[in-house]
């Protein structure tokens, strides 16, 4: 209803209930029903091992699509505090209005993944974002890709050998999943029907745990699995997403065949923790405006420290790729620490997650 309501009018109604959005009252009738909020029903659950849980979300009508490789935020409200995480659809790449596939995998000790799996119901409505990312193949297609995944990173990567079988791709593609047994294996079936159809293509899975006896190769990568699994990897494109170990390993190996350009990747998960710079002074310190609180600046990001003064602020990655952390900073100097970027400027935002103070440093959190 809301697609013919001029977007004037929208503005004035929008004024008129200030302070609480027009969403806000409009989720009292329904949750689906929306004016500007993007949301998802889940409309089915399906629960392929018994680390996964997969949901099928139907999307409001602001939905716009995604490329295969982007991702979404998902939030959920868990003990009356809003989480959001990133989430990668494995669906082949759909327009306005399709419906979305997640497959989330379950950590032990993981707030949002293991609240899902034990709780998500079909009829739950979820907050969502607009798909982004750059994690996706190029148009037009290479010649020759080769996909490498593990774990709970076959996501993105199923979704992008979907969108090829839909597009009836007549490339050379070659895909080598990781999973540690045959019982982690979440797209079993679907993968074995492309390899069916595609008997041209190189799909295989590598079991990664040695105790066991099946599949040859086994264990994790080596450069050895490419040479027998997809002969040809030296001239593709390659996609990789999974555990930290592999994505480093096959990069590695493509840099030192120097094709560095040719490796695309997406990681899951920050590092443990941002170690502080050795080589710079740690001084200042970091006030939470909003919090009335301050704390010596003891040089770790602020998204560490807010949490260690018992604030709870939002983030999704903790790595820099989501912006859901992100909070006003009034003033001070903050380093960026992934590219080492000094900020000094005041009333701007920033990235709390990958934001260091250096010196006293204001935040509006
Ligand atoms: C771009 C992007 C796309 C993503 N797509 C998917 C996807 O399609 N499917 C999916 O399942 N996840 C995906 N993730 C990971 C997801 O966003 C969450 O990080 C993950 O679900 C854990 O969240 P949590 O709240 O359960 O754990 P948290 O409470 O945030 O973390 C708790 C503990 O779990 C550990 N942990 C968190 N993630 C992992 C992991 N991946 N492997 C091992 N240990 C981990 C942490 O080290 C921590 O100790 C994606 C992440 C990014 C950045
Ligand atoms: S939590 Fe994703 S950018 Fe900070």
């Amino acid at each position: 209803m809301f697609d013919r309501l001029p977007k004037v009018l929208g503005s004035v109604i929008e004024a008129t209930l200030a302070p609480h959005p027009v969403d806000r009252y409009l989720e009292l009738v329904d949750p689906m029903i929306t004016w500007s909020d993007l949301r998802a029903r889940i409309v089915d659950i399906e629960r392929r091992t018994p680390r996964t849980i997969t949901l099928i979300l139907t999307p409001t009508r602001q939905w716009t699509g995604f490329t295969a490789g982007q991702y979404v935020q998902l939030s959920v409200v868990i003990d009356g505090v809003r989480q959001t995480r990133c989430f990668s659809p494995a669906n082949a790449e759909g327009g306005r209005g399709g419906r979305i596939e997640l497959t989330i995998t379950s950590h032990d000790g993981g707030l949002v993944s293991r609240h899902l799996r034990e709780n998500a119901r079909v009829g739950d409505v979820l907050g969502l974002t607009p798909a982004v990312g750059d994690f996706c193949m190029p148009t037009p297609r290479p010649a020759r890709m080769l996909f490498v995944s593990g774990g709970s990173g076959v996501t993105p990567v199923l979704s992008m050998l979907r969108t090829l079988v839909a597009e009836r791709h007549r490339g050379a593609v070659d895909f080598v999943h990781y999973a540690a047994t045959p019982n982690d294996v979440v797209y079993a079936a679907e993968v074995d029907d492309i390899a069916r159809a595609h008997p041209e293509w190189n799909i295989r899975t590598v079991y990664t745990r040695r105790d066991g006896e099946i599949g040859h190769p086994r264990g994790h990568f080596v450069p050895a699995h490419l040479d027998e699994l997809a002969p040809d990897h030296r001239s593709a494109e390659v996609f990789v997403c999974g555990p930290a170990g592999l994505m480093a390993a096959v990069t590695d190996y493509f840099t030192d065949l120097g094709r560095a350009e040719a490796v695309h990747s997406e990681a899951f998960t920050a590092p443990a923790t941002f170690a502080p710079d050795p080589d710079q002074p740690v001084s200042g310190e970091l006030t939470f405006t909003g919090a009335r609180t301050t704390a010596a600046n003891d040089g770790r990001t602020i998204l560490e420290q807010a949490e260690s003064a018992g604030l709870t602020p939002e983030f999704g990655c903790r790595m820099g790729i989501c912006f859901s952390c992100t909070a006003p900073k009034k003033s001070g100097c903050t380093r960026n620490v992934l590219t080492g970027e000094l900020d000094t400027d005041s009333d701007t935002h920033i990235q709390i997650c990958v934001s260091a103070p250096v010196g006293d440093v204001e935040i509006d959190l």
